[in-house]
């Protein structure tokens, strides 16, 4: 059933990748929803599936991928049925993803605003003239300056701050209703980061886009996200709203990984504390607890069973035999 507050809801999705061995499951029955307007953050280590459940939202998966399961509906209905056409009208119309490195998204032989105007003249159906205006105003709004001179430049002429500001100029000139922004400013220098993510989230809630966020950066969580999702090997291991996460993280590897943050307010000679280990190859076929192997807590049940996602707080889940018994709740998710 789809709650009509949602815009988007992500509902058991699986995506794995043919290999010499078989298919290998990367994104493994990953849930959530998103509101108008709300800022969801996804966080994990590398590798834990994080883009490629952005990439298979957007169906951007290249050959060898495979959704093998689930469903992504965005006001209803399932993208994952759609056909080719209709995905790229949602693409840049209502969803659109800014990625880490805008080098791949930009094409390196076309000026910027021969590519700012083709998506808006397609998307917008707006005239040349009109989609030039609307381009020059966009990259006036992202603080570039002589937006005009740089309609004019190839995208290898400007530094890498300027390049991701085109980025997001692009992706909200077609005014989208959710924004994927994946690691969007990773590549750039702190100050800068800072800037575009201030201005990323500006420009959302003036015309009140979702955005799905990933990153490494927890800071970057705290300051941006309404809501968070942690990801282990493919699944999701803990849901909360952003306060209830850093205050309340239930699930070891969440507490793990706020540990390994600097804080201002701890003793001078306090060591950052790191998760030992990696996240498992494979873990798809792991029988019990994907984190077993670097958890303080596990038991013999985590070894033997698979945890379910579940509900541990008010709207706050977890994936955690340990938990659950502390907390005494053993209610699991329903995404109905
Ligand atoms: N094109 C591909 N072919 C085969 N396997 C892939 C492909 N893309 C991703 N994977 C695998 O899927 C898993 C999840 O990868 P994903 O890129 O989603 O990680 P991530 O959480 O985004 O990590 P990072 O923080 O490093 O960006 C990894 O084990 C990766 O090896
Ligand atoms: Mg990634």
């Amino acid at each position: 059933m789809i709650n009509m507050n949602d815009l988007l809801k992500v509902d058991h999705l699986k995506t794995g990748f043919e290999s010499d061995y078989g298919t290998i499951v990367s994104v493994d029955d990953v849930s959530f929803r998103m509101k108008s307007g709300e800022t969801l953050a996804i966080v994990g280590e590398s590798g834990s599936g994080k883009s490629v459940t952005a990439l298979s939202m957007m169906r951007l998966l290249g050959t060898g991928s495979r959704i093998m399961g689930g469903q992504v509906l965005f006001e209803g209905k399932d993208l994952l049925k759609l056909n080719d056409q209709e995905m790229c009208d949602i693409r840049g119309n209502q969803m659109s993803m800014i990625f880490q490195e805008p080098m791949t998204s930009l094409n390196p032989v076309l000026t910027i605003g021969y590519q700012m105007c083709e998506s808006i003249m397609i998307h917008l159906k707006q005239s040349k003239k009109e989609a030039w205006a609307s381009a020059v105003e966009m990259l006036k709004k992202v603080g570039l300056p002589r937006p005009e001179a740089i309609m004019k430049e190839y995208p290898f002429a400007l530094s890498g701050g300027m390049r991701q500001r085109v980025m997001i100029a692009m992706a909200m000139s077609c005014r989208p209703k959710v924004l994927i922004a994946d690691e969007p400013t990773t590549a750039l220098d702190v100050t800068v980061q800072a800037q575009i993510m201030k201005l990323m989230k500006e420009l959302c809630e003036e015309s009140g886009t979702a955005i799905l966020l990933i990153t490494h950066d927890l800071g970057v969580v705290a300051e941006m996200a309404d809501r968070v999702l942690v990801m282990y090997a493919g699944q999701v291991v803990e849901e909360a709203d952003v306060f209830t996460l850093f205050e309340d993280p239930k699930h070891p590897y969440t507490q793990g990984l706020l540990k390994s943050i600097p804080r201002l307010d701890s003793d001078d000679d306090a060591e950052l504390e790191s998760i030992p280990g990696a996240v498992p190859a494979r873990y798809e076929s792991i029988q019990g607890c994907r984190f077993y192997n670097r958890c303080p807590y596990a038991t013999e049940k985590c070894h033997a069973e698979m945890p379910l996602l579940t509900v541990t707080g008010k709207d706050h889940f977890t994936r955690c035999w340990e938990a659950q018994r502390i907390e005494g709740g053993v209610e699991e998710v329903a995404y109905e």
